[in-house]
């Protein structure tokens, strides 16, 4: 029996639309933080029957994933085993500690925590080995945004490779705001497919390549009122792409924007306030600086206890199980 476990990442500078959709090459370099609490474990087994299966994982990690999700899942278990030559079927059990499929990135934990596991089992079995950035090479063909989550703190994808990369601002309070947990009616891999449709995504590699380089040398001065301007900018960029292709598709929930509206509140209030991102779907992404902890605190009564869930890695703030 093998086990492994790997964090979910968010994008800052996101990836969305493929130049190569064989090879899952991305049109744009992306940058995230990896998000060390939010994870996903997946325990591998030799299984006698005719097929690879899957099963959910209920104790720590209880959230498990669609039924579309799993044949993905198993797909890539066969492309692991073909790339090792390995015949021999297997039990798959995976599940996270965040619900699935709402925007969380759960694709890019469970694809890596799969790929980490079935490399370590095969290469057991095998005995030929593979360097991380094979690891997570190979993890990107299953799920693109799933190689960054090889790698902790920054890192970044542009194509042809994955590192992490040096910035500053090394220690972050992370907070998403659960407004709608439901499965997401377009997935991810459908809204790669139709960006391309919109008007709107003429110049998004220029402009997503502009916004990295600006986005690195903010955080290297330390502009933090620049750098969330970045962020808001490129995740607003993202979904006005879903919102005008052909058809057009969204993810904004009331309570999207409601929050979105108080965050922009809190910044006009006192100049100061959290990174903001979405990913492809309702629910809001706070990042905050370690000395704005009582602003997060205060941000976080006034404005969602009661009334979301929030899963962070502050204590006391939907701490999320480790
Ligand atoms: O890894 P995929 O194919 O599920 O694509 C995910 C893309 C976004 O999460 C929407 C953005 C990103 O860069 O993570």
């Amino acid at each position: 029996m093998w086990m492994a476990e790997k964090p979910s990442n968010i994008a800052l500078i996101k990836y969305m639309g493929k130049s190569d959709v064989q090879a899952n090459r991305p049109s744009n370099s992306s940058l995230s933080w990896t998000l060390d609490h939010l994870t996903t474990r997946v325990v591998l087994e030799k299984h006698s029957g005719p097929t690879d299966v899957w099963e959910p994982l209920t104790t720590d990690f209880p959230f498990p994933m669609s039924e579309k999700g799993k044949l993905k899942y198993l797909n890539h278990l066969d492309r692991l085993k073909k790339v090792f030559g390995v015949i021999q079927n297997f039990k798959v059990s995976s599940g996270n500690n965040f619900p699935a499929d709402c925007g969380i990135a759960s694709s890019a934990s469970s694809f890596a925590a799969l790929t980490e596991v079935a490399v370590n089992a095969f290469t057991e079995i095998t005995g030929k080995s593979m360097a991380l950035e094979e690891k997570a090479k190979l993890s990107a063909l299953g799920s693109g945004s799933s190689c960054r989550s090889f790698f902790s703190g920054w890192v970044l994808w542009d194509g042809d490779g994955v590192e992490s990369i040096d910035l500053p601002l090394q220690q972050l309070l992370h907070m998403v705001v659960i407004v709608g947990g439901g499965t997401k009616k377009v997935s991810s891999s459908e809204a790669h497919q139709r960006v391309p449709t919109s008007l709107l995504n003429r110049g998004r590699n220029e402009r997503a390549e502009q916004r990295l380089q600006e986005f690195m040398a903010l955080a290297k001065k330390g502009d933090w009122t620049a750098l969330s301007q970045v962020a808001w900018q490129e995740f607003w960029d993202m979904h006005s792409l879903f919102e005008t292709c052909t058809p057009p598709f969204g993810y904004f929930l009331p309570g999207t924007q409601q929050i979105l509206n108080e965050l922009r509140a809190c910044w006009d209030a006192s100049g100061d306030g959290p990174l903001v991102t979405m990913d492809a779907g309702p629910n809001v992404h706070l990042l905050w600086r370690p000395e704005q902890l009582n602003k997060a605190q205060t941000f976080f009564k006034e404005s969602i206890q009661g009334q979301w869930t929030c899963l962070s890695n502050i204590e006391g703030i939907g701490f999320a199980q480790v």
